[in-house]
Order: C-alpha cells, then structure tokens, then sequence
C-alpha cells in the first residue's frame, strides 16, 4: 500500500519531489536539532493544486502528514514519526503580488519572513509581524502558529496581519479565501479558524497580508529599574508620552541580563548599564517621520527618570549600539546550553507579574537551591518567557559504579523527566487561578498539550474537537498536536 502511495505521490509532484526515508535522514529534525529527520518520506509540491492532489491521495487511504514550513516551533509541532509523511512547503515560496495603494501583500505559504519583510519595505511600507527567526521561519508557519513577537504591542499578532489565505483541506478540497478587503463580514471568517491551528485542520497554501506605513526612524534604549513596578509605571509612561510609537517593550530580569553579558565570553554583548540592577527593559520607538529628539523618546525618558521609575538608561548611538542592546534580549542560546533547561511562554496580567514570579523565585529555589532561573519577556504583552535549568549532579551521572553507564543514562533520562514534570507545575499551576495562560504565543504542539485544560474549558477543548474531527475526520493531518481525538 505504501509504494502505491509513494508511487502516486512521484506521479503528481514529480520524482525529485518525494524524498525516500533515507534522503529524509539527511535533513535535521529542527533548526536547533541537527538529529536526523524521522519520517516515511517527505514530499514538496509546487503549489496549491500539487498540495491538494497530494492531500487527496492521502486522505484515500488515511495517510498521515506532518506539515513543514522553517521547522523554528518551540512546542514541537513539526515532530514526524516513521509512519508519517512531511509535507514540505519550501517550493511553494516567493511574493507574487504588493499593491501599494490597498496596502496588501499576496505570498506564497513557505515565503520566509524576512523576504515579505524587505518586498514591503521596497515599496515603502512595512509588514506588523517581526521575530528573532525572521531570516528561516516561513509565512505560512506563522500564521499556523499565530506567531506573535517583537511588535505585537503596536500590530497585535500574526492574526491581525492577515486579510485572507488560500488552504487545503485533509480531503484535498481546496477553500481559497483571498480577501484583501479591510472589512468583509460577509459571513464566518474562516481565515481564522486556520490561524493557530497548528497544522491540525488545513494546510495553508497562499496568503494576503495587511502592509503598514513604514516606520524607517528608530531610537533604541536600555533601561534599569530597582523593582517591577517601576517597569511597569515605565511602560505606561512612555506608552502615552509615545503617541503611538512605542513599538516595543522588552522587560529582563538580572539573571538572563548577567547571562548574555558575559564579559569573558564572545558571543555575548557588551554591557551597556552595570550587570547589578535587578530589572532591565528594552524600549524601542519607530516612526514614520523623523520626530525631533527632544519631544521623542528622551524627554520621554527624562520624565521617567524625574518620577524615579528609571535608574539609569542608555540612547542607542548607533545601528551597532542598537544591535548590540538587542543581543542581550534575541540571543538565547547561551541559555539552552543548559541541560536540562525548560522552557516556558506564559501570559499573565501584568498587574500579577511581580508576585507571581517572585513566587517562582521561592519554589524554584526550595526545589533545587542550585538551579539557574531565567525571566524576561515582551512585557506590554504580558507574555513572559522562562527558562528553568536545575543542574544535574555529577553524583548522578556518575553513581553506582556497578551499573553500565547505559542504565546511568536511562536512569538520567527519568530523572529529568521527572524534574520536568515539577518545573511544569510549578510553572504552570498559578497561571489558572491567575486567567493566565499556558503558551502565550508559542502554541501547545506536543509539548505543552497535557497542559492545555489549565487554560481551556472542558467546553472549549470539547468544541476544538467537534472543529478538527469535522474538517479532519480521519486525522491525518498533525494527529497528536494540540489535542487528541479518538
Ligand atoms: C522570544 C521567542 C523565543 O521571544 O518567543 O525570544
Ligand atoms: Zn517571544
């Protein structure tokens, strides 16, 4: 049955297009997992057409298929098994139309986002969504993701980005939604029933995303606060002062800051405040016409300064002091050299962020008084990122000389899986009572989807099963991610 399928599957996007399990092998299973590829083969059609022939041919004989755009997820979403077929969308990329007076974008799904980015920026306009992946994730895994990111305080998340889109349905039908209309309520917008999906109810093919004016003048500062409150007196501050320019707002705190300013280390930045304050954000404030200084973002600092929010701060001079600020905030590899490290994406209200992470601070300390804790996040969008990295003791690694060095491995192995189940509670469990949530911005994939009831009803999890058994009745597309159906 499987050589009949891969047989069809050659005959519609050609031979070079169907890579066989071996050639999979050759690929890595993520950008920052450089195993090899699982997968009973991976097939890259052309287009929409191509994708729905491929699609169809599955469906007939419950095929199942892991779609693949820059494969950057944090949750897991792209993980295949050897019974299933990666679709990948990397031929089906490039921008095929910018109107510049409707302000619209027309891209195929697998365009990376940084080639949207410069096409609006050719014509003078700007796209609303930018990320620290921005040179390898694609268009279409944004939106499947609903990727938020660096501007979401000014442009909302991908959703609020995109006008329409073309997908294709687990049986191969085709639903192109190409709207490039501001206001269309002509019926449900089903465009967003496929945003945040996660692969699990349609493949996106094509897409019409919203184009802002350009923002070319930008002032970057750094920012010290002695306490959280501070900070956030700080965002509301310059958010009014700002005019609406405010484009971004990144808090940190000491520990991450020390971490990627490491003086004796070269990938990490210079630092530009003195490494002992407790809280550090990142302001950024861009706008279309060349505001003066002095009514921009240094007499709005100089106010914050005046009302004891901010202790210190430095201007951005330059495009490299500019990159060099953001370095301590984008570079977070240092922090997943850690093993093991566990990583969140949370939201919360930002009125609850103060005592529900100093909270944190306790229980991680009383749990494993070694263990490094990292905080820092896009604060307007009360969406933190944390990093726990309880430290493996030699004791472990190394004990019971008796045994061969494989059982210390597996022995390791449930250890920290065990560990990563106490750092998931006590991540995850105030957020509920909080009207938090479990993935801010990340999604649930397959890692976070034991989790999912803590920030979704019995009635909404219920009706997101009636949505995927209906468009995908036989499962095969994602099966497994964000939830399970049986
Ligand atoms: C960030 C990504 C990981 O904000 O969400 O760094
Ligand atoms: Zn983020």
């Amino acid at each position: 049955m499987d050589s009949n399928l891969l047989e069809k599957l050659r005959s519609i996007v050609g031979d070079a297009h169907v890579l066989s399990q071996e050639r999979v092998q050759e690929r890595a299973t993520h950008f920052w997992d450089s195993t090899p590829l699982t997968a009973k083969a991976l097939v890259r059609p052309a287009n929409t057409e191509e994708t729905s022939a491929v699609l169809k041919a599955c469906h007939e004989v419950g095929q199942q298929i892991v779609t693949h755009g820059g494969v950057t997820g944090l949750v897991g979403g792209n993980l295949s098994t050897e019974n299933e077929i990666v679709l990948s969308l990397e031929r089906q990329r490039g921008v095929e139309s910018l109107d510049p007076v409707g302000r619209t974008v027309t891209v195929q799904a697998g365009t990376v986002l940084q080639e949207v980015q410069m096409a609006a920026s050719n014509a003078g306009l700007q796209l609303g969504l930018d990320l620290g992946a921005r040179g390898s994730c694609t268009i279409g895994g944004n939106l499947a993701t609903n990727a938020g990111g660096l501007s979401v305080l000014r442009y909302g998340m991908t959703r609020e980005q995109v006008l329409g889109l073309e997908v294709v349905l687990a049986d191969g039908t085709i639903v192109s939604s190409m709207n490039s209309m501001m206001k269309n309520n002509a019926g449900y917008d089903l465009k967003h029933l496929f945003i945040g999906s996660e692969g699990t109810l349609g493949i996106i093919t094509r897409v019409v995303l919203r184009l802002r004016a350009a923002t070319p003048h930008v002032h970057t500062a750094l920012l010290a606060c002695e306490k959280f409150s501070d900070v956030a007196s700080t965002l509301s501050s310059l958010d009014t002062a700002l005019n609406g320019t405010l484009d971004a707002f990144e808090v940190i705190w000491q520990p991450f800051y020390r971490l990627n300013t490491q003086a004796d280390r070269d990938d990490t930045a210079r630092a530009p405040l003195s490494r002992d304050y407790p809280l550090y954000a990142i302001v950024e404030m861009k706008s279309a016409a060349d505001v003066s200084w002095d009514s921009g973002l240094e007499s709005a600092l100089e106010k914050t300064m005046e009302q004891g929010f901010v202790v210190d701060a430095t201007v951005a001079k330059s495009q490299q002091e500019r990159a060099n600020i953001w370095h301590i905030r984008e570079h977070i590899e240092i922090a997943l050299e850690h093993e093991p490290v566990f990583v969140y994406d949370i939201s919360l209200p930002i009125a609850d962020m103060d005592s529900y992470t100093r909270r944190l601070q306790k229980n991680v300390q009383e749990t494993w008084p070694e263990a490094k804790l990292y905080i820092y996040g896009h604060l307007a969008d009360g969406n933190l990122h944390v990093l726990i990295a309880p430290p493996v003791e030699p004791s472990i690694s190394l004990s019971k000389n008796t045994q061969t060095a494989q059982t210390n491995k597996a022995e390791t192995s449930q250890l920290i899986e065990q560990w990563h189940q106490k750092s998931n509670e006590l991540v995850y469990e105030p957020l509920q009572a909080l009207g938090g949530s479990i993935s801010a911005e990340h999604g649930i994939g397959l890692l976070k989807k034991e989790y999912l009831h803590l920030s979704r009803s019995d009635a909404e999890i219920g009706l997101m099963k009636t949505l995927k058994q209906t468009l995908d009745p036989k499962s095969i597309l994602n099966r497994g991610k964000i939830i399970d159906v049986s």
